[in-house]
């Protein structure tokens, strides 16, 4: 079965589509069957891979995006998945294994217009699309907005990971417990839709560090965050082996230059050759790797 994992914290711009995209592309390279999926309205992640070309269309029509499987409810998770979503330059697949569900603005409407059955909220009809098509995958990544509201409510309550990417400052430790507060009384909200085939509900597992400036030390936000996290271990309010990740990503003009060209950072070649943030990005997989959540 795949491991689900959402990449959360209630404190926007810490990097959690970089570290998401970025992660991915590193496990497709290793081989790894992996399904992205886009839950921020803001669409960063389907704009990069897809670029503006092929998103454009899905956006303006709809048509091919997440929201359709809501409303008007047309469409299945497997019938708008995006096989090997990395084009390169000739239009040939340059990262086999790395598929993107892709979103588009019009998800905003999940969380004013739409109204959908109040027995199956649109998680639930999520999570039961995903469970046709997990097989198929050993990695399905959430990528979601600084809320728990109903877009990120569909990764979040299909997952059974949680990962928070996280700045060294104190709006990214704010987010940090925001976050479980807010996880803790989702959690109980959606108790009664879960499945004992589902596994466990969505458990915090780790915390990683990202947009480290070079010079810049660490050690007192990271302790910080231990502290905070030591607190919410003893509340059995995460995992139990959740853990501050060992590695982290520095701060590197490529990653941003990684959107502009539509690409993840390692596939960049000689730019991003030699760029310690290609290794970094590899030591999270890496640990990711590592770390299955305890059965
Ligand atoms: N390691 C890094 N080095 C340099 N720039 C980075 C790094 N990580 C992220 N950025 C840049 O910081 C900005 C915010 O990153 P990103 O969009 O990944 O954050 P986010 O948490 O997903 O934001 P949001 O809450 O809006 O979804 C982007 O411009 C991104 O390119
Ligand atoms: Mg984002």
């Amino acid at each position: 079965m795949a491991r689900k994992i959402a990449f959360i914290n209630y404190k926007g711009g810490v990097g959690k589509t970089s570290l998401i995209v970025n992660t991915a592309a590193c496990l497709a390279r290793l081989g790894k069957r992996i399904l992205l999926c886009d839950f921020d309205t803001q669409s960063n992640a389907s704009i990069w891979l897809l670029k503006l070309d092929r998103w454009n269309p899905i956006n303006t029509s709809g048509e091919g995006a997440v929201f359709s499987i809501f409303e008007p409810g047309h469409h299945r998770v497997k019938d708008l998945i995006i096989k090997d979503v990395v084009l390169d330059k000739a239009g040939g697949n340059a990262l086999p294994g790395l598929d993107l569900l892709p979103t588009s603005f019009n998800l905003v409407d999940l969380e004013s217009e739409y109204t959908g059955d109040p027995h199956r909220p649109a998680y639930v009809i999520f999570q039961e699309q995903i469970a046709e098509i997990e097989n198929d995958y050993d990695f399905i990544l959430f990528d979601c907005p600084p809320n728990i509201l109903r877009a990120s409510q569909c990764g979040i309550f299909t997952a059974n990971e949680i990962y928070v990417p996280s700045n060294p400052d104190a709006l990214s430790l704010i987010g940090f417990t925001l976050l479980v507060e807010k996880l803790g009384r989702f959690h109980q909200l959606s108790a009664s839709f879960r499945k004992a085939s589902m596994g466990v509900p969505a458990q915090i597992c780790g915390i990683i560090f990202n947009a480290i400036k070079t010079g810049v030390d660490i050690e007192v936000p990271r302790m910080r965050m231990q502290l905070r996290l030591n607190q919410f271990k003893a509340a059995k309010r995460t995992a139990k082996d959740a853990h501050i990740f060992t590695a982290f990503v520095r701060d590197a003009m490529v990653v941003r230059r990684a959107v502009a060209l539509g690409l993840p950072v390692t596939l960049l070649g000689q730019e991003a050759e030699g760029d310690n943030v290609v290794r970094d990005f590899e030591r999270v997989a890496d640990e990711i790797l590592r770390n299955p959540p305890a059965p």
